[in-house]
């Protein structure tokens, strides 16, 4: 009996209306419109708007699409996964309050906190129900409002962060196509790098939290900076090299969109050209969980099926990993 793959059968996304641009930018803090887009390559990002919206609201838009594309119904669920650091609530999980909107109700989920590894974690986890032939149609997203925790005072991170969600579909496969190999990493050393401060069990909320802006991101940006380079090279080399592939071999490289200086360190040391890099960090800026499903969403017309991709990420924690897989459609 053949093997059973996990293979991805339909990506959608979804970006809030309002785009905040590098202009806009040089209004609310010291900075230029050249200096944001030199150094992280960010020109514009989208923001959530509006109050009493939540992650969640961008994730019911994206599965929306997926389930219309595929041409199912969100009773045939089994299970969604939504990696995100900006769950709706700190409980019940986003998953729950997303199964709720889109009328999924045979499906249970939950949430996956991972920080910019997020999408890439849960993948390899909804992955497992249906390698194991316990699910057939897992739902994994990766989505954050990133806007609910910058601090558009503090212009070292408030320049290169946005909010997105993106979704995939899981399904059975039986042609060798889909999931081949996963490669996931953490080193809670770097949990002091790149944080929210207060809000958790540890510093929860109280007025002092949030006079000394404790609910914010916290990023050292040059250590963060030196470990992604070094975690998503290797760990993408690796990934290659345990395959035995060489770049000839990869049809498209989609790396997690932290900074567009990132990622050209990822695709050289990997001897890859900037054709076989999807790259949207212009149009969305880093929306955490959220770049790669927008990637595979932006690029889905162009990608082939049997084509190999290799996903890579770096994240707070510090988390970090690769992921092979082999295309399973022609759009
Ligand atoms: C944050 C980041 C863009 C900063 O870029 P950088 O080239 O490392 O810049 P540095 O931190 O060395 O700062 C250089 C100078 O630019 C300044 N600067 C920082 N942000 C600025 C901005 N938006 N506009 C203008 N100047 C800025 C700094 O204050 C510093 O000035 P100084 O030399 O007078 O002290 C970069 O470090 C980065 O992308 N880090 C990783 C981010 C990341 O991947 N995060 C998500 C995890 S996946």
């Amino acid at each position: 009996m053949k093997k059973i793959t996990a293979a991805i059968t339909a990506v959608h996304g979804h970006v809030p209306e309002y785009i905040l641009t590098n202009k806009e930018l040089e209004t609310l803090v010291d900075t230029t419109e050249e200096w944001i887009e030199s150094r992280t390559g960010v020109k514009q990002r989208h923001i959530l708007k509006g109050t009493d919206k939540g992650t969640s609201e961008m994730c019911v838009e994206a599965i929306n699409g997926l389930l219309k594309k595929r041409g199912i119904g969100p009773e045939e669920i089994d299970m969604i996964i939504v990696g995100t650091v900006t769950p709706d609530y700190v409980f019940p999980s986003t998953s729950n309050v997303i199964c709720d909107k889109i009328g999924a109700k045979n499906a249970w989920g939950y949430d996956l906190s991972a920080a910019c590894s997020g999408f890439l974690f849960a993948l390899t986890t909804g992955a497992q129900f249906i390698e194991t032939g316990y699910h057939k149609k897992v739902i994994v997203v990766g989505a954050d409002k990133m806007s609910s925790i910058i601090n558009y005072e503090d212009r070292t991170t408030c320049v290169i962060f946005g909010d997105g969600a993106g979704a995939v579909l899981l399904e059975p496969n039986a042609e060798g196509l889909g999931i081949m190999d996963s490669i996931m990493r953490v080193d809670g050393a770097g949990r002091h790098s790149l944080h929210q401060k207060a809000g958790g069990s540890v510093r929860p909320a109280s007025h002092a939290t949030v006079d000394a802006k404790e609910h914010f991101v916290y990023q050292e940006g040059q250590t963060v900076f030196k470990s992604a380079v070094k975690g998503m090279a290797d760990v993408s080399a690796e990934i290659m090299e345990r395959n035995k592939m060489t770049s000839a071999d990869v049809a498209w490289l989609v790396p997690h969109q932290a900074n567009k200086r990132i990622i050209d360190a990822t695709a050289s040391r990997m001897g890859l050209g900037n054709e076989k890099v999807m790259l949207n960090i212009q149009k969305y800026g880093n929306t955490t969980a959220g770049t790669i499903p927008l990637c595979l969403w932006d690029y889905e017309k162009q990608i082939k099926k049997g084509d190999n991709i290799i996903i890579s990420a770096f994240g707070g924690g510090f988390t970090w990993g690769s992921i092979y897989l082999k295309w399973a459609y022609n759009s």
